[in-house]
């Protein structure tokens, strides 16, 4: 009996005093994990350089004022010890409903840590009088920390097993820390509780405080900044000695989305006021209790609520995953599956009618500012039951109306296109965001010259689908109550998707945009929509981590700076050569590709202009992955340049493989994808302000086959700028092994279609 309980007491001290290392399947990357004094702590290095130095692992708790029972408030940041550890392996293919790659495996070794935290019991605090001292009685409270370890990356979070001593808790801040081993560079958006569609900031980590003032952008109609060193992930860096590293976040579900706040030289304590924007959010005015870590490191800073609480928990429950990704080559940043990999298989049973789309719409011309979404002119603002719109004048300049919604129709059906996006179809444009009105949609009255039924019937006749449009303007009990009728009407008419919009501030006021309240909103939106057999695509809502594995009819989004801008200022050459790095880590985006006619004063008063090139255009098809890609330009730009529409019409948008041939962030990304059930390869390339020379070798190519290759190229003379309509196409038969060298003029690209014969 003895002996055991030595053999107990010896096996508990090994484990409180050495740390447990942990290996990816390949080797490369070590999880070091350990209890120091009193802390969690993990570290991480890959072929022995450090990625991630000894950081903190906790979250401290706020005061619950409804708390009856337990210690719930006590944080969760000291006086742990380990209680158990167990590892364990784990190997599956799974085949995703729609994806980059057939099949993608999910390899991982896993380290699964039980801590146990010493707590008073409340009513046991104080003595019940001086004379009578009660031995204090100890309790323990639980919590897991699990890491996942794969070849890409690592993923680990908290889960919380329900218990006494931890039922409901709130969250007054998350403190996983992340320390880098260097000054690394950095792409990085400011971090902001309400927007990401910000132009990316290449710089140090030291750089930046004092890069954020310009970073910011208060062009947005939503904007809350809360501090001089927040940023957002998906965080993209480079280290100096040659390792990309990124941290992002896989499953965020009924929690707050992460940013991540850097401490530096000049950090007195963290979450400093930035200030300005609409939105603004004051933070809690007395700092972490908790001591700084050290410089370099960044510390996770969740998305307030309305009250400014960061989460509402009940056991049991767990935190996403926090995600570090890692490679010596930056190509495997691209190819990575981690994030789905972490995420909980498909939900959705039946998923026969998820399907990949591309689709045009009725869209550019109001982003442009030639056409407008509203109905008329006529009122200073208006009450959707107070309006008879078939007495109102209209204003002549209505996208949405019958005659122009069939042109597109016609012009999808004639090129092979599935849907068409009708945007201000709907009565309420008058007058909608930022005026805090809670009633600003139906999302089922038509506009007087928008025949709902005619036009879906004209629709199917021609075997295209009319791709439906939510603008919430973020009054999101507004669209909740509203949800179930739109969706049935949506049934009604044959619609299968709906792209929704949160321009504006979150009502009810004071929320904002990816706070754990609105994630859960979007979640409900996209359950509501599968019931429905609909395919959501979400716009300005919170940037996607992996979701779409577990519900597959989350086909698109935006949460980041769309093509929308090249009508609002323009976006830099290198954007899309970083946005595969950082907002698409999560999740397909709804770029909205497919500017020809790059200035906008040739047909509009916007005197913005596209800042790439027709080929360059062509290639995002490739390099932006995504099941919906849209071909955003009007009909009559496209008639006009036919030869290179063609791309458009050929390029597939659901693939068995994809291989990443060349890619370094904000400079080039060349890739080739196979399509779905054929033997047919498409290949492209974008680049930056710079351009670049790609080499393809075409070694994945069938042997013993031959393709009929057509190369769309920027012609010798091409340039963003100056010449961006200047392409050439040439065609020739290829075979596996064979090379193409290509040239990416400025701001340019190109893509390559390979039919099998
Ligand atoms: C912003 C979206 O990104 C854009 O695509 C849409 O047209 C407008 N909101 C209006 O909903
Ligand atoms: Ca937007």
């Amino acid at each position: 009996m003895k002996k055991t309980k030595l053999l107990l007491a010896t096996l508990l001290c090994v484990l409180t005093a050495t740390a447990t290392e942990v290996k990816s399947p390949n080797g490369n990357i070590v999880l070091t994990f350990n209890v120091e004094n009193g802390r969690p702590t993990y570290s991480m290095t890959y072929k022995d350089k450090a990625v991630i130095k000894p950081s903190h692992l906790g979250l401290e708790l706020a005061k619950d004022k409804h708390a009856s029972m337990g210690n719930d408030e006590q944080d969760l940041m000291y006086g742990f010890s380990l209680e158990d550890e167990s590892t364990s392996t784990f190997d599956e293919t799974w085949k995703p409903v729609w994806g980059e790659t057939a099949t993608i495996r999910n390899y991982y070794n896993e380290l699964c840590v039980k801590l146990k935290q010493e707590i008073m019991p409340k009513h046991q605090k104080e003595p019940v009088s001086p004379d009578i001292q009660l031995r204090p009685q100890v309790h323990y409270r639980h919590i897991i920390i699990r890491f996942r370890v794969y070849d890409d990356g690592i993923g680990f979070r908290y889960e919380f097993p329900q218990q006494k001593e931890l039922n409901y808790f709130l969250i007054k801040e998350e403190h996983t820390e992340f320390t880098m081993a260097g000054d690394h560079i950095a792409w990085w958006l400011p971090g902001d509780y309400d927007t990401q569609e910000q132009e990316t900031q290449q710089t140090r980590l030291s750089e930046i405080r004092d890069r954020m003032k310009k970073a910011v952008n208060w062009g947005n109609s939503s904007v809350a900044v809360f501090s001089e060193t927040g940023v957002q992930t998906s965080l993209q860096m480079k280290s100096d000695d040659g390792l990309y590293i990124n941290i992002h976040e896989a499953a965020c579900l009924d929690y707050a989305t992460m940013h991540l706040e850097l401490v530096d030289a000049k950090t007195k304590h963290l979450t400093t006021k930035l200030g300005g924007g609409s939105n603004a959010y004051t933070p809690d005015p007395t700092p972490s209790k908790y001591p700084l870590p050290e410089p370099f490191t960044f510390v996770s800073h969740l998305t307030p609520d309305a009250t400014g609480l960061k989460g509402a928990m009940q056991t049991p429950c767990e935190t996403p995953w926090r995600t570090v990704m890692v490679s010596d080559d930056a190509r495997d940043m691209l190819s990575s599956n981690l994030i789905l990999n972490l995420n909980e298989p498909c939900k959705i049973e039946d998923t026969s009618w998820i399907h990949p789309t591309k689709y045009c719409g009725v869209w550019w011309e109001m982003i442009v500012g030639k056409s407008s979404w509203n109905y008329t002119d006529e009122f200073p603002s208006i009450k959707l039951d107070n309006i008879d719109w078939t007495k109102v004048k209209p204003n002549g300049r209505h996208a949405a109306n019958n005659e122009k919604v069939k042109r597109y129709i016609d012009f999808a059906a004639k090129n092979g296109l599935d849907e068409v996006l009708v945007e201000g179809w709907n009565v309420g444009w008058e007058d909608w965001a930022n005026m805090w009105k809670r009633d600003v949609f139906d999302f089922v009255t038509p506009y007087p010259d928008f025949d709902i039924k005619m036009l879906n019937d004209y629709a199917h006749s021609k075997g295209v689908k009319i791709l439906m449009h939510h603008e919430t303007s973020s009054s999101t009990q507004n669209y909740e109550r509203h949800i179930k009728e739109a969706y049935e009407l949506m049934n009604h008419y044959g619609y299968d998707a709906v792209k929704t919009g949160y321009v504006g501030d979150i009502i009810p006021r004071g929320d904002h945009h990816y706070s754990q309240s609105m994630n859960n909103h979007y979640l409900y939106v996209i359950q509501e929509a599968a019931k429905h057999h609909i395919m959501v695509n979400s716009h300005e809502a919170t940037r996607p981590t992996g979701l779409c594995r577990t519900y597959p009819n989350l086909v698109g989004g935006e949460s980041a700076r769309g093509t929308e801008y090249e009508a609002f200022g323009g976006n830099r050459p290198d954007h899309t050569c970083i946005l595969p790095f950082t907002r698409l880590q999560g999740g397909p985006m709804d770029y909205t590709p497919g500017i020809f006619e790059t200035k906008l004063s040739n047909w509009s008063n916007n005197t913005s202009w596209a800042r790439i090139t027709i080929a360059g255009s062509l290639a995002l098809y490739l390099t932006m992955y995504s099941p919906l890609q849209m071909a955003a330009d009007l009909p009559e730009h496209y008639e006009q340049y036919d030869d290179a529409f063609q791309f458009i019409r050929d390029v597939a948008c659901d693939w068995d493989d994809s291989k990443y041939l060349e890619a370094e962030p904000a400079d080039y990304i060349t890739v080739a994808r196979k399509a779905k059930g054929t033997n047919n390869w498409f290949i492209g390339g974008k680049c930056d302000e710079n351009g670049h020379e790609s080499v393809i070798k075409l070694d994945f190519l069938d042997k013993g086959r031959k393709y009929d290759c057509t190369i769309y190229a920027d012609a010798k003379d091409a340039h963003y700028k100056t010449n961006p309509k200047a392409y050439t196409i040439t065609k020739k038969m290829v075979k596996a092994g064979d090379v193409l060298k290509l040239k990416e003029a400025p701001g340019g690209g190109f893509a390559v279609s390979l039919i099998a014969q």
